[in-house]
């Protein structure tokens, strides 16, 4: 994945930042939509939104170094109050979490009064603080379903509230938010790729309705690479961040990836040359404000206590 000149650049930063990670007794949390030389290169944990939480859960680490966005690191400063948790270029955000605030989720209450509320883990912790529980795109039927009422409101990503109600009988009440990367896939540009390449094409719930429709797969990063390893296809669409193919391309070479490029300007914000710095200056860290931070992490640990592997899983 990586070309031979460009490995002569990060080969150096590479060997820096293993051994600041030992002197600092680090950690490096990589989402999938790393760039391979972070996410082959220096990550000690690779996956989901949902897998990293849970890697930061059971971290006993000093050091916490999110290679994400910052609600990522919120979460892992939520399960992990007492260890330093950094973010490698604070601007790192989400076009999802800007989408709500506190204030909003206060109204849809008084709205829909007695009417629970499921918030994607893309959020600020201030959002979260006002939410029963969190979810990500991996479990958000399930946890949506374990609330046991017959409707619940679900901030703020739409297309993942309508991916959500299309696979229960729980009415969702939705907010108006959608991720600005995901929104760029066009659903005939899909049918046209199909017809021209027959690639099986996988999509992820926070791309429109019309794209999800076209796909033969919908589902989480870490759904969208299960389904791969089960079903091996000659050639593969991803529909989500486009680094995702490069680092799901080094573990299968056998499948051709067709790549319509759409970056996270906020996940590319993260480099080796600012992995290396924060963990030199121990800095930027991420700090979650104490009248947050409790019922925030409420909501967290309510996932993961309804989501639990179960044992030997
Ligand atoms: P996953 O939870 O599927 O990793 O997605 C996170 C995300 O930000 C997708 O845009
Ligand atoms: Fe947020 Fe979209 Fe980037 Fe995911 S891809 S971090 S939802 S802006």
């Amino acid at each position: 994945m990586i070309p031979e000149p460009e490995w002569l650049l990060f080969e150096p930063l590479i060997a820096d930042i293993a051994r600041l990670k030992a002197e600092r007794n680090a950690i490096i949390l990589a989402h999938n939509y790393q760039t391979p030389e972070i996410f082959h290169g220096v990550a000690d944990f690779r996956g989901d939104s949902l897998s990293l939480a849970r890697e930061a859960a059971g971290s006993d680490a000093e050091v916490l170094v999110m290679c994400g966005v910052r609600f990522m690191a919120e979460t892992a400063k939520l399960l992990n109050p007492d260890r330093i948790v950094l973010l490698p270029d604070a601007r790192a955000g989400c076009s999802l979490a800007e989408a709500i605030g506190p204030q909003d989720v206060r109204e849809l209450r008084r709205r829909h009064p007695g009417v629970p509320v499921v918030c994607y883990v893309n959020t600020s912790a201030a959002v979260k603080a006002e939410c029963d529980v969190c979810c990500t795109s991996a479990n958000a039927v399930t946890i949506v379903e374990s609330l046991g009422s017959r409707s619940v409101i679900f901030v703020p990503d739409q297309y993942l509230a309508r991916f959500v109600a299309s696979r229960t009988k729980v009415e969702v009440i939705s907010w108006s938010g959608h991720c600005e990367v995901h929104q760029r896939f066009k659903a005939a540009d899909i049918v046209e790729y199909r017809a021209r390449t027959g690639a099986y094409v996988l999509a992820h719930p926070e791309c429109p309705e019309d794209v999800q429709l076209a796909a033969d797969y919908v589902g989480s990063t870490s759904g969208m690479i299960a389904e791969l390893a089960a079903r091996r296809p000659g050639s593969a669409l991803l529909l989500t961040e486009c680094s995702m193919s490069d680092n799901v391309a080094a573990v299968h070479p056998e499948i051709t990836f067709l790549r319509p490029c759409n970056l996270c300007e906020h996940m590319k914000r993260i480099t080796l040359a600012n992995i290396r710095e924060c963990l030199q200056r121990l800095d930027p860290q991420v700090e979650v404000p104490e009248e947050q931070a409790p019922r925030a992490r409420r909501a967290v640990l309510r996932m993961l206590e309804l989501t639990a592997p179960a044992a030997g899983a």
